[in-house]
């Protein structure tokens, strides 16, 4: 019984945090795009495109070609950010 209830606590545990991480995957995408993709022309610029995450993998690729400042996991996020926001 004692187990049990460790166990589903745990479970428990772990379904709230869920959300959270994934809000927090959201805000950081939203943010990284805010700022690293403002320098050479407005953040409006890619928020104007709707793209398929192979696409937006590419393009942002490109741009981190050009200059633009992320790490290959600050990439990752921003890419799955944008292909969940603006998607085709
Ligand atoms: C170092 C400067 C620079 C930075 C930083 C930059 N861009 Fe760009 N971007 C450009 C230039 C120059 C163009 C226009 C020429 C072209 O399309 O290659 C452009 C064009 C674009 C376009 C329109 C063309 C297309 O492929 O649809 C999108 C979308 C875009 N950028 C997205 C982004 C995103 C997302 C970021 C952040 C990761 C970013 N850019 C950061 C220089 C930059």
């Amino acid at each position: 019984m004692k187990k049990f209830l460790v166990v589903s606590c745990c479970f428990l545990f772990v379904v709230a945090l869920l959300p959270v991480t994934t809000f927090a995957a959201d805000e950081k995408g939203a943010a990284l795009l805010e700022e690293r993709c403002s320098v050479c022309h407005p953040s409006a610029r890619p928020k104007s495109k709707q793209k398929t995450p192979e696409q937006w993998e590419s393009t942002v690729k490109r741009m981190m070609g050009k200059g633009a400042r992320l790490t290959e996991e600050e990439k990752d996020v921003l890419v799955e950010y944008l292909s969940k926001t603006y998607k085709p």
